[in-house]
């Protein structure tokens, strides 16, 4: 039991969280009245839900498993890596592209990244099967290079798609190519993040890509301070 409280603590501080408050506010996942009713996806399951993963497997069916529509299909990728998670969750992440371990294993965010995600979810109360994850573009890019915009072009459709029938409160881009993809412009990630936008009915709240967190550990506090803020909106603080 003082192992895994250890290793709790150790990861909140590898998140760059410098204290704890002992306000019963922040013992509650975000919507869940109580530990006691809580339930897989932080809200309780209705007719809605199965709807949207009805909707959300005819999207998976429309790209189908070998989807030509950009030129990745013969660059190399696997296969498509279509996005993962609750079919109404209230919290949506959003990546750039499968990188090599996801095209191989056909679920978005499972390396390094993905695992400090997991961590940067779990660090706000949630489960990562709570949540949705999904990337701008669903085929790996030969050698991790940035999507093309023709690419993008023929791919962003079904992001809009599956945001749209997810419905999330919240969504929140990892780093500086989905924040300008979402939000259609070209300032960087510094001046995009910290801010929160009203988008498609759902609050956006940039932040930094796990990524780039592996290589710079001091931007997890900035992380950490925009993921008070998406708890904050999901407990309905804000
Ligand atoms: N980076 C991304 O942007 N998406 C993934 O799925 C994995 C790494």
């Amino acid at each position: 039991m003082s192992r895994e409280i250890a290793d709790h603590l150790r990861y909140y501080a590898e998140l760059g969280v410098t204290g704890v408050s002992r306000s019963a506010q922040w013992r509650t996942r975000p919507g869940e009245a109580s530990a006691s009713d809580s339930i897989p996806s932080g809200r309780r399951p209705d007719a809605g839900d199965t709807d949207a993963a009805k909707s959300l497997l005819a999207i998976r069916t429309e790209i189908g498993p070998d989807c030509r529509r950009c030129k990745l299909h013969g660059l190399g990728r696997r296969q498509v890596v279509f996005g993962v998670g609750h079919p109404a969750a209230r919290l949506m992440f959003v990546g750039e592209a499968p990188g090599e371990g996801e095209d191989r294993q056909g679920e978005p965010f499972v390396g390094r990244a993905g695992q400090l995600l997991t961590k940067i979810i779990e660090a706000i109360g949630l489960h990562r099967e709570q949540v949705y994850i999904a990337n701008v573009i669903k085929c790996r890019p030969p050698g991790n290079r940035n999507p093309e915009p023709d690419e993008v072009a023929s791919c962003e459709p079904f992001l809009f798609r599956q945001i749209e029938t997810i419905g999330p409160r919240v969504i929140v881009p990892l780093g500086k190519f989905a924040a300008q993809c979402l939000l259609k412009t070209a300032e960087p990630i510094t001046r995009l993040r910290g801010r929160v936008y009203e988008y498609r009915g759902a609050s956006l709240i940039p932040t930094f890509h796990p990524a780039y967190l592996l290589r710079n550990p001091s931007a997890k506090r900035d992380v950490w301070e925009d993921m008070k803020k998406v708890r904050a909106i999901l407990q309905g603080d804000a």
